[in-house]
C-alpha cells in the first residue's frame, strides 16, 4: 500500500488550505468552456475535478492511487476516474483541451515521460496547467526530505527549468510565481 493510499482519508483536511489557495490560479488559467475536455494528471482527491466539473468542463481525473480516487469520487460524482500511471495514459493522442496537474509531478517516477504523456494527449492548441514547488527553495527541501523519509522519491523542477523543457517540445510557456515557494506554468501546446 503507498503514501497515498494511507493519506487519502485525511487528505482534504490536512490540506484544504493549500489546496483552494492552487486552486484559484489553475481554474483561473484553465478557466473552461462548457463541454471542454480537462484532464487532471495525479487528481488525488478530485478537488480540482469538482471546481471544473461545476463550470460545465467534461473532466477526467488520472491517478495511480485507488484509494485516492474513492475520494475524488464523493467529491465529484459523475466525473470520469482512470485508475492508471501518468507516465503511460490510456488515452489516445490529442484527446484534452486541457491539461492540468497540481502538486503530483514531483512524485512521478519518471517526470518526463509524465511530461510527454501531457503533452501527447493535448490536442494541438491546448492548455497545459503544472503547478509545483520550487526547486531550490527551503520549504521544498524540507518537503523533500519529510517524503523520502515517508519512501516518496520525489524530485523537483525549479521553474525556469520546467518551461523551458516545455518549451524544448513545443509548448509555449508563461511561469505566474503564486507564491515564494509555488509556480503555475501557463502552457499551451503549439499547433
Ligand atoms: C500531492 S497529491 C496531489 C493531488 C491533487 N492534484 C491535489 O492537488 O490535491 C499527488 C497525487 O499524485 C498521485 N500520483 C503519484 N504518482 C503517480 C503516478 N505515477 N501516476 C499517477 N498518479 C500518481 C498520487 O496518488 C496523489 O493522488
Amino acid at each position: 500500500m503507498g503514501f497515498f493510499d494511507l493519506a487519502a482519508p485525511f487528505y482534504d483536511r490536512i490540506l484544504h488550505r493549500a489546496q483552494s489557495h492552487q486552486l484559484r490560479y489553475v481554474a483561473r488559467f484553465l478557466s473552461p468552456r462548457p463541454g471542454e475536455k480537462i484532464l487532471d494528471v495525479g487528481a488525488g482527491t478530485g478537488v480540482l475535478l469538482a471546481q471544473l466539473h461545476g463550470q460545465g468542463a467534461q473532466v477526467t481525473g488520472l491517478d495511480r492511487s485507488s484509494a485516492m480516487l474513492r475520494e475524488a469520487e464523493k467529491a465529484c460524482p459523475g466525473c470520469q476516474l482512470v485508475l492508471g500511471e501518468a507516465t503511460a495514459m490510456p488515452f489516445p493522442d490529442g484527446s484534452f483541451d486541457a491539461v492540468a496537474c497540481v502538486d503530483a509531478l514531483h512524485h512521478f517516477p519518471v517526470r518526463e515521460k509524465a511530461l510527454s504523456e501531457m503533452i501527447r494527449v493535448l490536442k494541438e492548441g491546448g492548455r497545459l496547467a503544472i503547478l509545483d514547488l520550487e526547486r531550490r527553495h527551503w520549504l521544498t527541501r524540507l518537503i523533500q526530505s519529510g517524503e523520502w523519509l515517508l519512501a516518496e522519491r520525489s524530485h523537483f523542477y525549479s521553474a525556469e527549468e520546467l518551461a523551458a523543457w516545455l518549451t524544448h517540445r513545443g509548448v509555449e510557456c508563461e511561469v505566474e510565481p503564486i507564491s515564494p515557494v509555488e509556480y503555475l506554468i501557463k502552457g499551451r501546446k503549439k499547433s
